[in-house]
Order: structure tokens, then C-alpha cells, then sequence
């Protein structure tokens, strides 16, 4: 069907049903997988909904993520205009600058290197659960476990004092939530780079033994590029995967055949992590804006055209997996697109999943009653926030 025969719609995020992503983003990977969008202020310009859509644009690099290359009226955008992103930002940045900055942190993020946190993440995970113990329940997961775990061990990683996680949290959940005005975002933004910026000073001084210390003894990059690389790898590095962890606790506690099936078999503990990326996929949608006309399944995509990637609508594409609305423990959930693809996909994964999978069978094995503490339709969920979870989790064992 032509895309001009259906009319454009408008991207909705809120979902209905605590677990799935809003039913119109099925309908219309039905009817047309590459289609118009109109955006906030009226503007035009597309939504892609199928998985093969969605990671044929992600691998193009006809597409740009710089944000001034895009079109600015996503109402939640950070929009470079009203908040220059700081330099070392390479999440926004195209080749080659994005290579030369990517390449300089892959070395520290291999499945090696990761593998050798594994028993820092253990400990860490270990000392929470002592810690809910011995306060006893009931608990919020989100403040006593989710969300201490990756800020912990992306500060060790880091070299960021986890003293100071309060100024670091706050400033985070404000930059990555739709509803802060543009002033308080602003403020945040830099709030966190004039912290980090002090810390990138003190390390350039006496280096110290981690990441960051590690890029500070450099001479390839500058103070700003250092500060504005840890901004990304603190703000992506604990809110995405403290989302992960509470959230996927709750889909599991709400789904008790496959809390049962993960129970009695823990070696499906990684498998387990990616289905819950794959079945609750978080990060609501990315967007990449055409630097020249690009025809993808059929549509010409213009020069200096936006287009909206829906993740979530992708990782239940029934094309790509079978019984795709359903959560399985035990399917083989690879290839979704939870951690983006192509040049941008997600630097930190292995970490991520690493983190999944050691801290949710811990909690499960540790405590074995662990329920919920409040009627499921009381839990609050990030509905208005870029990043999708929980704000809390009341649960008692
Ligand atoms: C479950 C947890 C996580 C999820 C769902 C997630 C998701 C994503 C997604 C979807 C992208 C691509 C965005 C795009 O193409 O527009 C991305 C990029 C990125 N993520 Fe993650 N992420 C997670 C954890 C982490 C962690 C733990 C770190 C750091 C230690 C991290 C660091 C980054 C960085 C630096 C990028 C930008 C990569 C680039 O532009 O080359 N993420 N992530």
C-alpha cells in the first residue's frame, strides 16, 4: 500500500498495559511499516515500525544522529540549539568524529573486559542483598537494589565517587524525563558536566586507575571531549540498566509460569535477560535524520527528512519473532533491537546484560517469598519519562 493512501499519525508512547507498547504501533507495522508522522508542531515526517525497517535505517549511514540535522519538535528532545551537547557527546555524532571517539572506549568494553567485572558485580550485588536483609521488608527494588547496582559499577568503571550518586541520580532522571521544561534540563545538563568537568581536572592532574583516568593520561582529546564522554557513559550506564533490572523483576513476579521456569533452571538466566529486553524494551524509540534521499522498502525517504525508529513495535515484529507479544524465558530472543544496531548500537551491552543476569537470579535465589507488596495497577510506571520502568517497586519476602 502506498504510504499516502494512509494519512499520518501521530507517535503515542503511553502504554496501556503495564507491559506492552501502545496497540496502534501493531496496527500500523500492519498497514504500512514505513509511514508519515506528523510531529509535534505539525511537521512532517516518518515513523518505522517493523524490525526489518527499523535496522535497515539503524545500519545506514545515510542517516545522521546529530540533532540539528533532524528536525526539533519531538516535544522530549534535547535540542541542540537551546542545549549545545557537550563535545565528546558521540552518541550524537556522525563518522568520522564519532569514530574517533568510539574507538578509543571499545578496548574497554569487550566481552573480555567485561567478563573480568563479573565477580566486582557479584560482590556488589551481594552487599545490596544483605543490606535488604538486614532492614528487612517490605523494600522499594527500585532504591534498595535496581538502581544502586549500575550506578555502583558504572562509577567503579568509571572512576566517578559513588559518594556523590544523589547530585549525579537527580540530574540524570531529569535530563532523560519528558516532562522538565527545556530550563530545567538545561540546568541539569550542566550541573552534571561542570561536576564531571572538575573530576576530568582532578584526574588530568594525578591519573588515577580507571576509565577515565585512563582517557585523562590521552593527549587525543580534550577536557571537554573527556567530561562530555563520561556524561554519556554515567547517564546511559545506570538508568538503562537499574530500568532493566526493576522492571524485568516485576514482568517476572506478574508472570509466574516463567518465574517458576527460570527458578528451576538457572541457566536460563541469560537467555532470560534478553527476552526481557526484547519483550519490555525500554528505550522507547531512537530517530536519525536522512542526509540525502534514501529509498528504504519502497519509500523515498528525503534529504533532510526525520525519521522516528519505534523499538518496541520492532521487538514484537510477529515477521521476526514468533509468538512476538508473548514473554518466553526460554526463546531465543537474539537480534532484537533493544540496544540499537549499526555504529551507534549500545557500547555498553555486555555490561548491561552481565548486569541482568547476575543480579535477578541473585534477588530470586536469595529471596525466595519475593512478591509484590501493593496491588499490581498501584505500581507506579515511567510513563512519562524516555526511558520506560518503574519509579518504584513495593515488594516484600
Ligand atoms: C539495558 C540497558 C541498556 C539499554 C536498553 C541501552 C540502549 C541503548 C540504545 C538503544 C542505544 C542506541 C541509541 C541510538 O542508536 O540512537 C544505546 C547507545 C549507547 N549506550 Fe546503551 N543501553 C543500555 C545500557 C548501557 C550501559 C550500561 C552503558 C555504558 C556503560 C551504555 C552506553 C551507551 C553508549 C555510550 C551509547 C552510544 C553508542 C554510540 O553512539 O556509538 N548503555 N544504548
Amino acid at each position: 500500500m502506498n504510504e499516502a493512501d494512509l494519512g499520518p499519525v501521530t507517535l503515542t508512547v503511553a502504554r496501556h498495559d503495564t507491559f506492552d507498547p501502545p496497540p496502534e504501533l501493531a496496527l500500523w507495522r500492519q498497514e504500512a511499516p514505513l509511514r508519515r508522522m506528523t510531529y509535534a508542531d505539525g511537521h512532517l515526517g516518518w515513523l518505522a515500525t517493523s524490525h526489518s525497517a527499523v535496522r535497515a535505517i539503524l545500519a545506514d549511514n545515510r542517516f545522521s544522529t546529530r540533532v540539528d540535522l533532524q528536525h526539533p519538535a519531538l516535544p522530549y528532545m534535547i535540542r541542540q540549539r537551546a542545549i549545545p551537547l557537550p563535545p565528546g557527546f558521540f552518541l550524537r555524532m556522525d563518522p568520522p568524529e564519532h569514530t574517533r571517539l568510539r574507538r578509543l572506549l571499545t578496548g574497554q568494553f569487550t566481552v573480555r573486559r567485561m567478563r573480568q567485572l563479573e565477580p566486582r558485580i557479584e560482590k556488589i550485588v551481594a552487599e545490596r542483598l544483605d543490606e535488604m536483609e538486614r532492614q528487612g521488608p517490605p523494600a522499594d527494588l527500585v532504591s534498595a537494589f535496581a538502581l544502586p547496582i549500575p550506578s555502583l559499577v558504572i562509577c567503579e568503571l568509571l572512576g566517578v565517587p559513588y559518594a556523590d550518586h544523589d547530585r549525579f541520580q537527580h540530574d540524570s532522571a531529569v535530563i532523560v524525563s519528558r516532562e522538565e521544561s527545556e530550563q530545567n534540563k538545561i540546568e541539569a545538563l550542566a550541573d552534571l558536566f561542570s561536576f564531571l568537568h572538575e573530576l576530568v581536572l582532578s584526574k588530568r592532574a594525578k591519573p588515577t586507575d580507571d576509565l577515565l583516568g585512563g582517557l585523562a593520561e590521552s593527549d587525543e582529546l580534550t577536557d571537554e571531549e573527556i567530561t562530555g564522554i563520561a556524561l554519556l557513559l554515567l547517564v546511559a550506564g545506570h538508568e538503562t540498566t537499574a530500568n532493566m533490572i526493576a522492571l524485568g523483576t516485576y514482568a517476572l513476579l506478574c508472570n509466574p509460569p516463567q518465574l517458576a521456569a527460570l527458578r528451576a533452571d538457572p541457566s536460563l538466566a541469560a537467555g532470560a535477560a534478553e527476552e526481557l529486553l526484547r519483550y519490555l524494551t525500554i528505550v522507547d524509540f531512537t530517530t536519525r535524520g536522512a542526509l540525502e534521499d534514501v529509498e528504504i522498502e519502497g519509500q523515498t525517504i528525503r534529504a533532510g527528512e526525520t525519521v522516528t525508529l519505534s523499538l518496541p513495535a520492532a521487538n514484537r515484529d510477529p515477521e521476526r519473532f514468533e509468538e512476538a507479544d508473548g514473554f518466553d524465558v526460554a526463546r531465543q530472543a537474539g537480534g532484537h533491537l533493544s540496544f540499537g544496531h549499526g555504529i551507534h548500537q549500545c557500547l555498553g551491552q555486555q555490561l548491561a546484560r552481565n548486569e541482568m543476569r547476575i543480579a535477578i537470579p541473585a534477588l530470586l535465589e536469595r529471596l525466595p517469598g519475593l512478591r509484590l507488596a501493593v496491588p499490581e495497577e498501584e505500581v507506579p510506571m515511567r510513563s512519562a519519562m524516555a526511558i520506560y520502568g518503574v519509579h518504584r517497586l513495593p515488594v516484600t519476602w
